[in-house]
């Protein structure tokens, strides 16, 4: 009684102090500038998710300067006071927020933009950055190669992972954040522009060329790639329709095509083992250029050292991506090895496809080893070492020893299929296999993915 006649006398203060708190800011505030990978902590931001990117950008090839802007459709998951962007190097020019003139500053890699009226919860938001620069490389330990926008002898090329993005246009440069994109690049004459998705449009301005390249798939950023030099093109129909465009560098001599003979069969292949290809095409871009290899969505970009030393097999990792990676997508970077563990797994498949003749045990002794470390819990210093691969794909071959060859494809097909155009952790892999084999399989994951000696070969 007493307690409900409190109540009531305090009521209207209670009220009168919500209303209060949201006038006062708490309908507002700064997104975050991290989205707290494991691995790498600062990645991404906070309070935000992009739905389409528009990189827009004048390429001075000789000097290897970018100018232009890009603009970004997000919707907003809270009220944002500011919210952050990633972006490494280059000089901007100016940032407009629902087309109104923003402040912002910039501190390492973090671009914090602060729009003249507060973004809404829930609203949809425009962001436009316009800059400027000559874009540095990044390195990362254990990639092998330097990542983002780079200049080669022969031309530039960007590719995104993990970071390589930001290097070059101002995005939320983590994996659970896709997004469509249109890349607009405009290049001087004899140049041409390779890229990701759908060629839409090829403008002749006199003594330069703007390409239009539409991925209308969402991806994460790391998957974003482009190539500037010059091509020959190679289409061939790949089943079901998929159109496959393969562009390869002009000044490449070697007969680099004969690695791409059987890609058709592979589509078909992976088609039927994983579940039908799930982007509007596919090919390969090979680069004249020192670099290994990357799946960036729809069409995978290659040094061409790389296939000349792994051949076909290469193709066969960067198409299985397409699924393993690209359609279902690591929620952290923490999880790829259910990126490169599938990939590497699916070069077996398609070795032991092509000439069945118990491959698998010759892979398997080729490959044992006792010190790979666990591959669930990759070192931050050595983020894409040997255990994500090597020892990721044992441990599909663990898991498919022990529940069998039919229940184990239909796990790979039912976590494609149940997850696809999301992000995933290794928990809900493990979910699928264990509803599909009707087996308690945590023992067999927490040995192959979490102990740090190599378990043995499974009986
Ligand atoms: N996702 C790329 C691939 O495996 C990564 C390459 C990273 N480099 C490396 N040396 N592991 O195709
Ligand atoms: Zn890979």
């Amino acid at each position: 009684m007493t307690l409900s006649r409190t109540f009531q006398r305090i009521a209207p203060i209670v009220a009168a102090l919500l209303a209060l708190s949201c006038v006062s800011g708490a309908r507002f505030s700064p997104g975050s500038s991290g989205v707290g990978d494991p691995l790498y902590p600062g990645l991404g931001n906070g309070g935000y998710e992009v739905s389409h990117y528009t990189v827009s950008l004048d390429v001075d090839v000789d000097r290897n300067f970018i100018s232009g802007s890009t603009g970004i459709q997000a919707n907003a998951k809270k009220g944002l006071s500011s919210f952050n962007l990633d972006l490494r190097g280059l000089t901007i020019t100016a940032i407009s927020v629902n087309g109104l003139p923003a402040t912002y500053t910039r501190d390492g890699n973090e671009l914090t933009i602060v729009p003249s009226r507060p973004v809404p919860a829930r609203a949809s938001f425009q962001v436009d950055v316009a800059y400027e620069g000559q874009p540095s490389p990044d390195h990362v330990p254990s990639f092998g190669f330097p990542v983002g926008w780079i200049k080669y002898r022969t031309g530039i090329y960007a590719a995104g992972e993990p970071w390589g993005s930001s290097t070059w246009y101002p995005v939320n440069e983590h994996p659970s954040d896709k997004a469509s994109y249109t890349l607009v690049l405009t290049v001087p004459e004899p140049y041409e522009v390779a890229g990701i998705g759908e060629l839409t449009g090829v403008i002749d301005n006199g003594d330069s060329t703007t390409y239009t390249w539409e991925a209308r798939d969402e991806l994460a950023s790391y998957l974003v790639g482009v190539a500037i030099s010059r091509f020959d093109e190679i289409v061939v129909e790949g089943p079901q329709g998929v159109p496959i465009l393969n562009m390869i560098q002009e000044t490449i001599e070697e007969p680099v095509e004969r690695h791409l003979e059987n890609t058709s069969k592979m589509v078909g292949f992976f088609n039927d083992t994983f579940g039908p290809y799930p982007f509007e095409s596919f090919g390969s871009i090979i680069l004249d250029a020192p670099f290994a290899a990357l799946e960036t969505q729809t069409r995978p970009i290659y040094g061409f050292d790389i296939l000349r030393l792994a051949g076909e097999r290469v193709v066969a990792h960067e198409l299985a991506h397409q699924w393993f990676g690209n359609l279902v997508t690591p929620a952290t970077w923490e999880d790829m090895w259910l990126n490169e563990g599938f990939a590497t797994y699916a070069e077996w498949l398609w070795l032991d496809y092509k000439s069945p003749n118990d491959e698998f045990a010759a892979f398997w002794e080729n490959t044992w080893r006792p010190d790979y470390g666990p591959p669930g819990k990759p070192s931050p210093e050595a983020p894409f070492g040997q255990t994500v691969y090597q020892r990721g794909a044992m441990t599909l071959h663990a898991l498919r020893t022990d529940i069998g060859d039919d229940a184990f494809f239909r796990t790979l097909r039912e976590y494609v299929l149940r997850h696809a155009g999301g992000n995933v952790s290794t928990s809900d892999f493990v979910a699928v296999a264990e509803e599909v084999s009707g087996k308690n399989l945590d023992g067999l994951f927490r040995a192959w993915l979490y102990d740090d000696v190599t378990p043995s070969a499974p009986e």
